[in-house]
C-alpha cells in the first residue's frame, strides 16, 4: 500500500528532487481526495455510534437520581438476552439475582426493545396490578401482539376488554362446577392413565397437554379426541407454542413464522366449528353453554373466535404445566405423596363404589389444594407480566416514567427468604397459614386476575385423585 502513495526511489539531483516533490505533492493531494469518502464514512459511523450510545446509555427525561438504578445494556439488545437466560423455575436466575443485589429490588434496564423498570418488590407488584388501566396498562412487545392477534383479551383494554372478559368469566363460572364437566375431567384422567398401562416410558408433559386440550374440546365444543379437528388443533397448538417461545423472526421456515401460520389455522378451524354449531343448533336443543354465552355477548364473529382462542390458549399450556409441576414435586417428596394419597383414600372411603367426584369433594381436598398452591409457588409457571406506565408514577422513592415498560416479576416474591421460610423447600404445609394467599400471586391480580383459577385447580385435583390412587 505504501508505494502507491510515496515514491521510494533515492533523490538523484535537485531537479529530480523538485520533480519528485511535485509528484509527491500530487500523490498526496490525490490521496487526500481518495481518503475524503473514507474519512467522511468513518466520521458519520462514529457519530452514529456515539448517538446510539447516547440513546441507550444516557438518561432520558428524568434525572438519574429520580430513576431506579440499573443499566441499559447493549445498543438495540439492551439486557434482553441476560434476562431471558434459562434457569430453574424454582430459582430467580443469575440475571435477577445479580441485578437485585447490585441495584435493589426495583431497577431499570432495556428489555424487549424498550426502556424498562423491573420490579421484584412485592408491594410495587401489587400496586401495578391494582392500578391496571389507571396508571398502568397491559402492553406486550410487537412479536407477541402479532402472534396473539389484535383482539386477544391479553392485549385489549377499556370497554372491549370488559366485554370479552365478561364472556370468559361467565362461561368459566357456569362450567366449572357442573356435574357434566366434572364427569369428563374424571373420565379423561382415567382414560389417560389407562393408556399408560404396559408402556415402558410416559412423556408426562405431552400426556398432560393432550389431556387438557381434549378435555376443553370435548366439554366446550363437543369434539371427541379422535375427531379429525381435534388432531388438527393439537398439531397446530404444538407448533404454535413452540414458536411462541422462540426467537421472534418472521422469516419463512422459522418456528416463529410457523407459529403465526398455525395460529391463523387454529382460528379458521374454530371459526368453522362455531359456524357448524350455529347451523346445527337451528331447530334443535343441542346447544352448549359456550354457544349460549357467546350468543348473549353481542360479539362479532371475529370476537367470538378470539374469545374461544383465548380460553383454549390460556387454559392449555398453563394447566398442563401445573399438572407436570405437581407430579415433578411429588416425585421429589415421598412424604408429601404419602399424605396426599391418604387424603384421597379417605375421600374414596366416604364415596360409593365408582361414585363420581363432585364440587363438594373438590372443596374438601384441603391438602391437595395446598400441594397445588405450593407447586405454583415453587414452579412459577408465569414468571412476570408485561405492563406500560400510562403516566409518570412515583412509588416509594422510585420514579417510573410515562411510556416505559414495567415488568412485575412474581418469581422474586415467591422465592423471597424474607417472606417465606426456606423458600426453595417444597412444603405444602406452609399453606395452612391463610396469609399465604396474599403473598403468592401465580394468577396475577386486579382487573386481569386469571378467570381460570378454579378450572385449573379442579382439573388438577381430580387428575391427582386418580393418579395417587393408581401410581406410586
Ligand atoms: C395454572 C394455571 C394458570 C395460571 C398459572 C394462569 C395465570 C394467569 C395470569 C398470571 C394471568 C394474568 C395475565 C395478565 O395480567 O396480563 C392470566 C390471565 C388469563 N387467564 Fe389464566 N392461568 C391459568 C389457567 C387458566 C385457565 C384454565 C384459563 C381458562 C380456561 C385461563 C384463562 C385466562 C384468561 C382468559 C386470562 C386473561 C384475563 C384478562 O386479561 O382479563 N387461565 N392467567
Amino acid at each position: 500500500m505504501a508505494n502507491r502513495y510515496v515514491d521510494e526511489r533515492p533523490i538523484k539531483s535537485n531537479l529530480t528532487a523538485r520533480a519528485n516533490k511535485i509528484k509527491l505533492n500530487m500523490v498526496l493531494s490525490s490521496t487526500m481526495i481518495d481518503l475524503v469518502p473514507i474519512a467522511l464514512a468513518l466520521f458519520l459511523g462514529l457519530a452514529l455510534f456515539f448517538r446510539l450510545l447516547h440513546f441507550f446509555f444516557a438518561e432520558k427525561g428524568p434525572t438519574p437520581t429520580d430513576l431506579p438504578k440499573g443499566s441499559m445494556g447493549w445498543p438495540f439488545l439492551g439486557e434482553t438476552l441476560g434476562f431471558l437466560k434459562p434457569h430453574k423455575s424454582n430459582s430467580l436466575g443469575s440475571f435477577l439475582q445479580e441485578h437485585c443485589s447490585r441495584y435493589g429490588s426495583v431497577f431499570r434496564s432495556h428489555l424487549f426493545g424498550s426502556p424498562t423498570i423491573v420490579s421484584c418488590d412485592p408491594e410495587l407488584n401489587t400496586f401495578i396490578l391494582q392500578n391496571e388501566q389507571k396508571l398502568f396498562q397491559s402492553s406486550y412487545p410487537k412479536p407477541v401482539r402479532d402472534i396473539l392477534g389484535k383482539l386477544s383479551m391479553m392485549l385489549v383494554s377499556g370497554d372491549l376488554h370488559k366485554k370479552l372478559r365478561s364472556i370468559a368469566v361467565s362461561f368459566i363460572n357456569t362450567t366449572k362446577s357442573t356435574p357434566d364437566y366434572l364427569l369428563y375431567v374424571e373420565k379423561y384422567s382415567i382414560s389417560a392413565m389407562e393408556s399408560w398401562k404396559g408402556r415402558q416410558q410416559v412423556s408426562f408433559l405431552k400426556e398432560a397437554k393432550e389431556f387438557t386440550l381434549y378435555l376443553m374440546l370435548k366439554t366446550w365444543l363437543d369434539i371427541e379426541p379422535e375427531d379429525p379437528p381435534a388432531l388438527k388443533i393439537l398439531e397446530d397448538f404444538l407448533t404454535f407454542m413452540k414458536g411462541f417461545v422462540s426467537l421472534p423472526l418472521n422469516v419463512p421456515g422459522t418456528p416463529y413464522a410457523k407459529a403465526v401460520k398455525a395460529r391463523a389455522r387454529i382460528a379458521s378451524t374454530l371459526r368453522e366449528i362455531l359456524k357448524e354449531r350455529e347451523k346445527s343448533k337451528v331447530g334443535s336443543s343441542k346447544s352448549g353453554v359456550l354457544d349460549e354465552i357467546l350468543q348473549k355477548g353481542n360479539l362479532s364473529d371475529e370476537e367470538r373466535v378470539s374469545v374461544v382462542m383465548d380460553l383454549v390458549l390460556a387454559g392449555y399450556e398453563t394447566t398442563s404445566g401445573l399438572l407436570s409441576l405437581v407430579v415433578y414435586f411429588l416425585g421429589q417428596s415421598p412424604y408429601v405423596h404419602q399424605k396426599l394419597k391418604e387424603e384421597h383414600l379417605a375421600l374414596r372411603r366416604r364415596k360409593g363404589e365408582g361414585e363420581p367426584l363432585n364440587w363438594e369433594d373438590y372443596k374438601q381436598m384441603e391438602f391437595t389444594s395446598n400441594v397445588i398452591c405450593e407447586s405454583l409457588r415453587c414452579g412459577n409457571l408465569v414468571k412476570f407480566l408485561h405492563r406500560k406506565a400510562l403516566q409518570d408514577v412515583k412509588f416509594k422513592d422510585y420514579l417510573i416514567p410515562a411510556g416505559w415498560q414495567v415488568l412485575p416479576v412474581f418469581t422474586a416474591s415467591h422465592l423471597d427468604p424474607s417472606i417465606h421460610e426456606n423458600p426453595s423447600e417444597f412444603n405444602p404445609w406452609r399453606w395452612t397459614d391463610p396469609a399465604m394467599n396474599r403473598k403468592v400471586t401465580p394468577f396475577g391480580g386486579g382487573l386481569r386476575l386469571c378467570p381460570g383459577v378454579e378450572l385449573a385447580k379442579v382439573e388438577t385435583a381430580f387428575f391427582l385423585h386418580h393418579f395417587v390412587l393408581n401410581y406410586r
